[in-house]
């Protein structure tokens, strides 16, 4: 009996999940490029759902990147600190984004936790041009 056939998936569900990936380093539109401010385009406004979180890599660092409903961006660490949770997978509010994994709070004002967990780093973003661009 011979094995199933199995196929590898070419390319991630989220664009800029994997290092390298062509989201990664994509030049600022109006600057010079990501090396001198090391910011990173990292992926399109509409890539990540109002309401919602994607991870990407920027620059080598993995952060997550969101965009609440009141308008608002935000943008972490992408692992939680406390074991390593999928923060971009976490609830958000106003305020607060939540870890899915054991629910600890991040204030989006300077990471700290809302419970005694540690602080996650919090990265400056914005949208250019239709681009999210993250400094790391
Ligand atoms: S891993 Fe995030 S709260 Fe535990």
């Amino acid at each position: 009996m011979s094995a199933p056939h199995l196929e590898v998936a070419e390319a991630p569900t989220t664009p800029g999940t994997e290092l390298g990936s062509p989201a990664t380093g994509v030049a600022v539109p109006g600057t010079a490029g990501p090396p001198a401010g090391r910011a990173y385009a990292v992926a399109r406004l509409e890539d990540v759902p109002l309401g919602e979180g994607r991870a990407f890599v920027a620059g080598g660092v993995q952060v997550a990147v969101f965009r609440l409903r009141d308008g608002s961006v935000h943008a972490t660490q992408a692992a939680c600190p406390h074991a390593g949770g999928p923060l971009a997978d976490g609830q958000t509010d106003p305020d607060v984004l939540v870890c899915p994994l054991h629910l600890y709070g991040f204030r989006w004002s300077d990471g700290s936790s809302t419970g005694g967990v540690g602080r996650v780093r919090v990265y400056p973003v914005r949208e250019v041009d239709g681009m999210l661009v993250v400094d790391v």
